[in-house]
């Protein structure tokens, strides 16, 4: 069935804060988010500065050295809160182009792109292309199919990917899946949702299609 393409950045910009985190939940996790950057970025060698694309508030900003950090969210009521709680970090005030790009060695996807149709990530993905120096990508979220319930009646978008669906994604922009770690999240304790941490490096080689890993199912 096609899908009409529905604008959501613009339902993204109309939300205030209402859907950045499960039940404005400062730390749905229950673990310290910024340890578990910090060590995925020394574990697997991931360059900086990142770009935090889909920042939210802020919640994970203290994880990086301002110096570290590009911040960047369409939402403007959560981009100001952003600044606000993080006065010392970079926050871009559009979306990232140009001179923006030049300076990022890694993107950090966190929760973001379970909210976002295929059409929407690929136009995202091809934007990051163009970032000269541009060698990771992080993508945190729970990545189970299952889950996907498509849009809501408010709006909403939840369209989980198993992580071979973002293998595939990320390949159309040559970067390879390296690693990924699955954490149990405290809100979703009683489902058993996992948050999967998955990391792609850029390949110089065209990728093989064939190379993609096989879904454990
Ligand atoms: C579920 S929230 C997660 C926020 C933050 N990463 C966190 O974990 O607290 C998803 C965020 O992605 C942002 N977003 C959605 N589409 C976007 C786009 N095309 N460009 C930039 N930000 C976007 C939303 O405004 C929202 O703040």
């Amino acid at each position: 069935m096609t899908r009409v393409r529905r604008n959501l950045k613009f339902w993204w910009t109309q939300n205030g804060l209402d859907y950045i985190t499960p039940a404005h939940k400062e730390n749905p996790e229950g673990w310290s988010v910024a340890l578990m950057l910090k060590r995925t970025w020394t574990d697997h060698g991931l360059g900086l500065p990142v770009l935090d694309f889909g920042c939210g508030r802020g919640r994970l900003t203290h994880a990086f050295a301002p110096a570290d950090y590009v911040g960047w969210d369409i939402n403007p009521v959560a981009m100001a809160l952003a600044r606000s709680r993080n006065p010392e970090h970079f926050f871009l005030d559009r979306s990232p182009e140009g001179g923006d790009l030049g300076i990022l060695r890694t993107v950090l996807f966190y929760t973001v792109l379970q909210h976002l149709f295929d059409d929407e990530v690929l136009e995202i993905l091809y934007r990051l292309k163009g970032a000269p120096k541009l060698d990771g990508i992080v993508i945190v979220e729970i990545m189970d199919r299952r889950l996907r319930r498509g849009e809501l009646a408010n709006g909403f978008v939840s369209h989980n990917r198993d992580l071979v669906e973002y293998v595939d994604l990320l390949e159309k922009i040559n970067f390879k899946f390296i690693d990924s770690e699955s954490y149990p999240v405290d809100h979703y304790a009683k489902q058993g949702h996992k948050a999967t941490v998955a990391v792609f490096k850029k390949c110089e080689e065209q990728i093989n299609a064939a190379s993609a890993p096989v879904s454990p199912d």
